[in-house]
């Protein structure tokens, strides 16, 4: 399978930023996919310069109405993305979304067209007291819809004790933790051998060489690292 190195580029970006597509398109690798994910304003601009594919960060369940200050899958769409972060921790944290709320975008992505990318991870709590195998097993359950396959669904585990902290959980624990997802992915899809799971938390040059080489790991969902293409693509250049 083709890892897919992605750039979450979070609340951060204007169109000075866009110019990093261009040094990406310079040299991104062959043998990996790539896709960023800038802010909603950049999107369109973004897609229009055909460097790199675009995603979405979020969207909403609806196709439209009144929801002030929300995106619909279908507007992304309409604006060049291919694809959509869902149940990102930072949604699930500050904007109180349940795993029935992602599986509903998530399903909002599909009718869209888009590749949905469903992000999971337990929480540092849950990890000290021995219980990130079952949160990650609900939100599994609760988060991802019946339906899913390799190509409308990627999955992300992004722990959330190691997103922008600098840490990063053992190779063992990352390895044990993927293998469970496929594992329960399994349970409910045919096809989950050929489904993409990413690992995102505190990804960067310095480590992804050794991440992106552990069994079940598809890619990466990269933050930080992601806003300069020279961290990014030494990201995506060490893709196995
Ligand atoms: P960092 O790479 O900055 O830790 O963020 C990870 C993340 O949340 C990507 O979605």
């Amino acid at each position: 399978m083709r890892q897919l190195i992605a750039g979450n580029w979070k609340m951060n970006g204007t169109g000075a930023s866009l110019a990093e597509l261009d040094a990406i398109r310079e040299a991104k690798p062959a043998d990996a996919d790539i896709l960023i994910c800038p802010p909603a304003t950049l999107i369109a601009r973004a897609a229009a310069k055909g460097a790199v594919p675009i995603g979405g960060q979020d969207c909403r369940a609806q196709v439209s109405g009144a929801f002030t200050g929300d995106v619909s899958a279908e507007m992304l769409k309409d604006a060049g993305a291919v694809a959509v972060i869902v149940g990102h921790s930072e949604r699930r944290q500050h904007h109180g979304e349940s795993d029935a709320v992602v599986a509903a975008k998530a399903r909002a992505a599909w009718r869209a067209g888009l590749l949905a990318i469903i992000c999971i991870g337990e929480t540092e709590a849950e990890r000290l007291g021995g219980h990130a195998l079952d949160v990650v097993t609900r939100q599994i359950a609760g988060s991802v819809p019946d339906g899913a396959s390799p190509e409308n669904t990627t999955l992300a585990y992004e722990p959330v004790w190691a997103i922008g902290t600098g840490r990063t959980p053992t190779n063992a624990e990352i390895v044990e933790m993927h293998g469970h997802i496929r594992a329960r992915l399994a349970a409910r899809f045919a096809d989950a051998a050929g489904m993409r799971i990413l690992y995102g938390g505190s990804v960067k040059p310095a480590n992804a060489r050794e991440i992106l080489a552990l069994a079940d790991v598809d890619g990466a969902l990269v933050g930080g690292a992601s806003l300069k293409a020279r961290d990014f693509l030494a990201i995506a250049a060490a893709s196995s």
